[in-house]
């Protein structure tokens, strides 16, 4: 079988989006949630869009975390720390975490075109930080707009990669280049990431005032830096 792709957290928009576009890369994905039923429910959706051949499965967090050493966080922030406690005991070792948490002020009441300070610097390196020794967290896909994922056009977006280990960048870069429309970016170290999750209020703030779903283009490195495809 193929390495599984797991998506913790992925019954939300951010997380269907990369289901759908990775299963459509012929990648076999798990999502998971709290709930095994919304989890199938959720895979049962991207199987009934993507065709029959496609392999999407439904697993409680736990379980989807057990199943692969290739895996997506996409629960709000609010969301984050408690669950990476939760699925401690779940990790395979030397397992790579690729997190798109973004910390919107709205996780506490505020807009979600403003960020939240995080101790850590950023939401990824608050999640390094609780996943245990010997799992890698990779930040990637927090500018990637979940509508624009969701859709059927290509996407339209750079996604800048933010890790201290080059072997998990590299995986992660080639993962993200299987997404029509997204040319992947080595963003440098993962304090990066504090950067990058910034950039996401902001373009939520430019989608409400010019009611659109933005995402990002880095211009001028040269044609080695990009993999994949505008
Ligand atoms: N939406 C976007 O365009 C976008 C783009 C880039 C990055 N992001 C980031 O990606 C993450 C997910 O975004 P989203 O829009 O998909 O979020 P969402 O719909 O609010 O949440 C995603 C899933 O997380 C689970 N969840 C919700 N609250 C939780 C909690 N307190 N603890 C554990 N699980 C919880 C839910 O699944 P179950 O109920 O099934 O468990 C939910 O379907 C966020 O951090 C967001 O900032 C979003």
């Amino acid at each position: 079988m193929k390495r599984p792709i797991a998506i913790l957290g992925g019954t939300g928009p951010a997380g269907m989006g990369l289901a759908l576009r990775w299963a459509r890369a012929g990648e076999t994905v798990i999502i998971g949630s709290r709930s095994v039923e919304r989890a199938q429910e959720a895979a049962a959706g991207i199987r009934a869009r993507v065709g029959a051949t496609s392999s999407v499965a439904g697993e409680e967090n736990a379980a989807a975390c057990a199943a692969s050493d290739l895996l997506v966080l996409t629960v709000p922030f609010e969301g984050q720390v408690a669950l990476l406690k939760q699925l401690k005991p779940a990790f395979k070792p030397g397992s790579i975490l690729i997190d798109a948490t973004v910390p919107l002020a709205s996780s506490v009441g505020g807009r979600a075109s403003r960020t939240l300070g995080v101790w850590q610097g950023s939401a990824a390196q608050q999640a390094a930080e609780l996943v245990p020794q010997g799992v890698t967290v990779v930040a990637a896909f927090q500018n990637c707009s979940a509508d624009a994922l969701n859709g059927d056009d290509p996407v339209e977006c750079d996604v800048l990669v933010c890790s201290d280990d080059p072997n998990a960048m590299r995986q992660v870069i080639e993962l993200a280049a299987k997404i029509p429309g997204v040319r992947a970016i080595d963003g440098g170290k993962l304090e990066n990431a504090r950067i990058v999750e910034r950039i996401t209020a902001l373009l939520i703030g430019l989608n409400i005032r010019h009611k659109g779903h933005s995402g990002i283009r880095i211009t001028g490195l040269p044609p080695s830096s990009y993999h994949g495809s505008e």
